[in-house]
């Protein structure tokens, strides 16, 4: 078959994308308001740009409303965030806190996720997750206004956490011990699998 994006409505092209672009890892998104009360919510739409410097990105859409969700609201505000990578044992917690909260309501006292502070920036990690990249904000950029609108947000890596258990012979991270899960379409989730070992020409 063959799909026009035109002839959809939003909800259903954004089923075909979640559906077909995957396994996506998971940036489990910690901020904090000018205030300095905490958020956590997950984002899927979510990768690395470049080493050089150190930069990733996430996509966070616009609410039913066309309004930013609090943690764009929260980066756009204090140009601070965490991207904690979500292990197993923590996917429940993560699920819980892609709840809606009132703005200022934090997700790590609603769903007792653990905090842990930061090296460089305001905003926690989350105790026991393997990696977190603590990010300062490079830019935003706006794909499209209105309800579902997109928004691209860049950020730099300011300093990179990382648990000595999961590390592997070589020294850098054992895909294994991480145990990280990652997003399919619906309601799925991947975690483990095969590895397959391919030598680059
Ligand atoms: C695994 C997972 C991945 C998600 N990925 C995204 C995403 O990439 N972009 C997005 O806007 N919302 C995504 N969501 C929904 C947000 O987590 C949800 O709207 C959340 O309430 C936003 O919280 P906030 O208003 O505190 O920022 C995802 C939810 C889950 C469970």
């Amino acid at each position: 078959m063959h799909i026009d994006p035109g002839s959809l409505n939003t909800r259903q092209m954004y089923q075909w994308m979640i559906h077909t672009i995957l396994p996506r890892p998971i940036a489990w998104i910690s901020t904090c308001d000018p205030a300095g009360r905490t958020n956590l919510a997950p984002f899927s739409f979510f990768m690395g740009v470049c080493a050089k410097p150190p930069t990733l990105l996430f996509c966070p859409v616009n609410d039913r409303h066309g309004h930013p969700k609090d943690t764009l609201r929260n980066v756009e505000a204090t140009r601070e965030f965490v991207v904690n990578l979500v292990p197993l044992a923590l996917c429940e917690a993560m699920n819980a806190t892609s709840e809606s909260l009132p703005h200022g309501e934090s997700e790590f006292d609603r769903f007792n996720v653990t905090p842990s502070p930061s090296i460089h920036i305001r905003p926690p990690r989350v105790a026991g997750c393997p990696v977190a990249f603590e990010c300062r904000l490079d830019r935003i950029i706006r794909v499209s206004e209105g309800p579902a609108g997109g928004n691209i947000v860049l950020g730099t890596i300011v300093g990179l956490h990382v648990e000595d258990s999961i590390l592997g012979a070589d020294g850098f991270p054992d895909a294994e011990r991480m145990n990280l899960v990652a997003r399919a379409g619906g309601d799925l989730y991947l975690n483990g699998g095969e590895f397959l070992r391919m030598v680059r020409p």
